[in-house]
């Protein structure tokens, strides 16, 4: 500042000496503070400045007045020059306060209008996902089961030839083997294989627990089957195995007919084609009525108006004595559905591959 700056100067210098001088003086001081005010602020720096050089307690200009002006004033300016400071000062303040309130509102709205959510941007779309037609496949018939008292237990996909075979009444050199061409695994802990059936949990179970067996048995089974349209080397199956002591062929008969109803339509009607497995006696392929044209034949069914199901029967009593059950008390069935074939033919799909490739574009048609 310079010395045409009369705050920093005492009323002896500056030649005052009637109040009206004093008055004029003071009105200059604040209509200098007004003009500064009303300037627009850069910063918060510019700010902070300006309010020290107004109230600074050092070197501020309020306390220039009461150095140079308040302090040696004569007994009859000094009344005066009180009041006048009294009055700049609460002029000040307020002003400041004001101006300070203004500043603060102005940055908060700033600080809003950069933060504000644009509702009118388009969402951030996540993509859910879905279960695989043959979860739901599983889920579906899982379903079915629980709804008439099975229950649903899981086993190992590695397994023993005592489990897949010689257990069920398939023995060494029996021709029933042919037909499930395995995998075998030779290891450390002797020869495995990977399971060609879910029939071996059949096995399992019963060793595990006393009669009545209600179970069914879902899972990935394995063959060395070339793989084409309807074959691979994977496919899942479920299981199904029901053992009481008054179990009847009726029984039997029921459970299919009541589980294609609920699978296929409440119109579906079964029949029972001669079927041989060594672990059941009598055998039967169960086929449904076409759930597409009801019987009178379509492409889906191959014009013959039936569509096989799966493979089942009465348990073979020879089973029972691979796991200490009573021959004599003892009645049930079995059944042994490959899931992956009635997913297809329950949704129409003609190649079994696109189950296992993952295509977005195949499995979006399944939400
Ligand atoms: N395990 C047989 C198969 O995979 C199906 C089956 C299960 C048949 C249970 C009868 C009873 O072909």
């Amino acid at each position: 500042m310079t010395t045409d700056n009369p705050t920093e100067q005492t009323f002896a210098k500056l030649g005052i000496s009637a109040p009206d001088d004093v008055l004029r003086l003071f009105e200059g001081v604040r209509q200098s503070f007004d003009e500064q005010a009303a300037r627009p602020f850069s910063g918060q720096e510019s700010w902070k400045i300006f309010v020290v050089n107004w109230t600074g307690r050092k070197s501020g200009t309020l306390s220039r007045i009461a150095d140079n002006w308040l302090k040696p004033a004569s007994p009859e300016l000094k009344r005066v020059v009180g009041q006048e400071l009294n009055k700049l000062k609460a002029h000040i303040e307020a002003a400041l306060e004001v101006k300070q309130r203004e500043i603060e509102a102005a940055a908060a709205q700033a600080a809003q209008a950069r933060d504000r959510i644009d509702l009118s941007l388009p969402g951030v779309e996540r993509v859910l996902g879905t279960r695989h037609i043959v979860r739901q496949t599983f889920d579906e018939l899982q379903r079915i089961f629980l709804s008439i008292g099975f229950s649903v237990v899981e086993g190992p996909e590695i397994e023993t030839p005592y489990y897949n075979f010689e257990a069920l009444n398939i023995p060494e050199h029996h021709p029933a083997r042919d037909n499930m061409d395995t995998f075998y695994i030779e290891g450390a802990r002797g020869r495995h294989l990977l399971r060609t059936h879910t029939s071996p949990m059949q096995i399992r179970t019963m060793e595990k627990q006393p009669p009545p067996v209600r179970i069914v048995v879902p899972g990935k089974v394995y063959r060395r089957d070339n793989p084409d349209a309807t074959h691979g080397y994977m496919f899942h199956q479920i299981e199904g195995l029901a053992v009481d002591t008054d179990i009847t062929f009726c029984d039997f008969k029921g459970t299919v007919d009541y589980f294609a109803r609920e699978f296929l339509g409440p119109k579906t009607k079964t029949r029972l084609r001669p079927s041989y497995f060594p672990f059941t006696e009598p055998s039967a392929e169960v086929d449904a009525t076409c759930h597409v044209c009801g019987g009178s034949g379509c492409r889906i069914c191959k014009h013959s108006g039936w569509i096989e199901l799966f493979g089942a029967g009465m348990v073979n009593p020879a089973v029972y004595g691979f796991v200490n059950y009573d021959v004599e008390r003892l009645s049930g069935f079995a059944f042994g559905m490959g899931v992956d074939r009635l997913a297809m033919m329950k949704y129409g799909i003609t190649e079994l591959p696109v189950l296992f490739q993952n295509d977005v574009r195949f499995l979006r048609q399944f939400p």
